[in-house]
């Protein structure tokens, strides 16, 4: 039988009755070409969506209902996270027509959340240490909004928090001259007073409902919104390099694990996971790296910090501190790949009849970098 604090705390655990509203629409234009296609929530990071990370901190967090804002990749959030009930949740979509911003998730969620409070997490957001503190210091305090800030050496490009004690006195969005170092990282609480200031705002100039004019308004309006700062570190995945920083912060936390084949003419160093049924064969594996099932592995070297996603062939290759997604297809590239992310079903190769001609087919809003 477990110590009396414990059993209280798993009891106390038990009746978190708060729901979480998971937004996992918008327009992803900072990573396309990938979202032209795919959610950019679902974007693997060690080998596993960045959108279920969250999703396991919501529910580590006492929190089973769970309401996911869906834009126009509806269909894929859908059949990636199916009823919740593997995550141990209860989901249920809310469809937002057009991504009008974050206050305008909040604002569509309204019936689903009903009156009680509710943690609003962002689906692109990466927070190593999870939400479980967080979620128990709103609920000891009991503010009407609570953020969670994290210190940043370019509060520019975040909203930025000013604080007097513990409470939020004045929050600006990518302000020019910050007052502080303290950046909104994307995970809130609020009681129902939310809905009001929400419907309180106008649009702003890039014609959102921003979530920090809603929360302007709690202040503005006498009501009290607390902060909480982030220990360990977080991540908002909207850009490349960012997504790329995620994976190798997760993958430094994995031990090795290989199911897969490796045949003897290769070396697989440190912390690499090659899942059942990929195959291994003349390569360098140096990890920490993940390799999915089905992959195929032959007279490559793969570097640190890489995932490969599942039913991915690399053929004489070298690739590091990069992620390639499904199906994809990489031979013969001459020069080692970095800093990379490689969408589904891509093929690149060298070019047999064309030497020093690049060739390419690249859809729209790709990026590409050549020596
Ligand atoms: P953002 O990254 O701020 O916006 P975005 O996804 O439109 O991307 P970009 O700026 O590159 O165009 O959104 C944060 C999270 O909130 C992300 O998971 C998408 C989601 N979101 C919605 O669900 N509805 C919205 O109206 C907006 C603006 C974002």
């Amino acid at each position: 039988m477990a110590p009396w604090p414990l059993l209280q705390q798993r009891l106390e655990r038990q009746v978190v009755r708060i729901k979480a509203l998971v937004l996992s629409g918008g327009k992803g234009t900072r990573l396309r070409p990938i979202t032209h296609t795919s959610a950019k929530q679902l974007v693997p990071i060690a080998n596993k969506p960045i959108l279920f990370y969250g999703l396991e901190a919501i529910r580590e967090a006492g929190i089973v209902d769970v309401g996911i804002i869906v834009g126009e990749t509806a269909k894929e959030i859908e059949s990636a996270v199916g009823d919740g009930s593997s995550f141990g949740l209860k989901v249920s979509f809310i469809h937002q027509e057009e991504p009008l911003g974050l206050a305008h998730a909040v604002k569509i969620a309204a019936d689903y959340i009903g009156k009680e409070p509710f943690v609003m997490y962002l689906g692109d957001n990466l927070i190593m240490g999870g939400i479980t503190d967080f979620v128990a210091e709103f609920q000891k305090n009991k503010p009407n909004a609570q953020i969670l800030l994290a210190r940043v050496d370019n509060p520019s490009e975040f909203g930025v928090a000013e604080l007097a004690g513990g409470t939020v006195v004045r929050l600006e969005e990518k302000p020019e001259n910050p007052r502080s170092n303290l950046a909104l990282v994307g995970v809130y609480m609020f009681d129902a007073e939310i809905f009001e200031a929400v419907d309180g705002i106008k649009p702003s100039a890039r014609n959102e409902l921003e979530i920090t004019d809603a929360i302007q308004r709690l202040i503005d309006t006498g009501k009290e919104v607390r902060a909480h700062e982030v220990t360990g570190w977080w991540k908002d995945t909207g850009k490349l390099d960012d997504i790329l920083e995620a994976n190798r912060m997760i993958l430094e936390t994995i031990s090795r694990d290989i199911a897969g084949t490796v045949d003897s003419a290769s070396r697989v160093d440190g912390n690499v996971v090659i899942a059942e049924g990929a195959e291994v064969q003349g390569s360098v594996l140096r990890g920490p790296l993940v390799v999915g099932r089905g992959c195929r592995i032959v007279k490559s070297y793969i570097g640190p910090f890489t995932s490969i996603y599942h039913d991915v062939t690399i053929q004489n290759s070298e690739i590091e501190h990069s992620i390639v997604l499904e199906n994809s297809r990489i031979s013969n590239l001459g020069s080692r790949m970095e800093k990379s992310l490689i969408g589904k079903d891509v093929e690149i190769t060298k070019s047999a009849t064309m030497p020093k001609a690049f060739r390419f087919m690249v859809g729209d809003a790709s990026r590409i970098e050549v020596p």
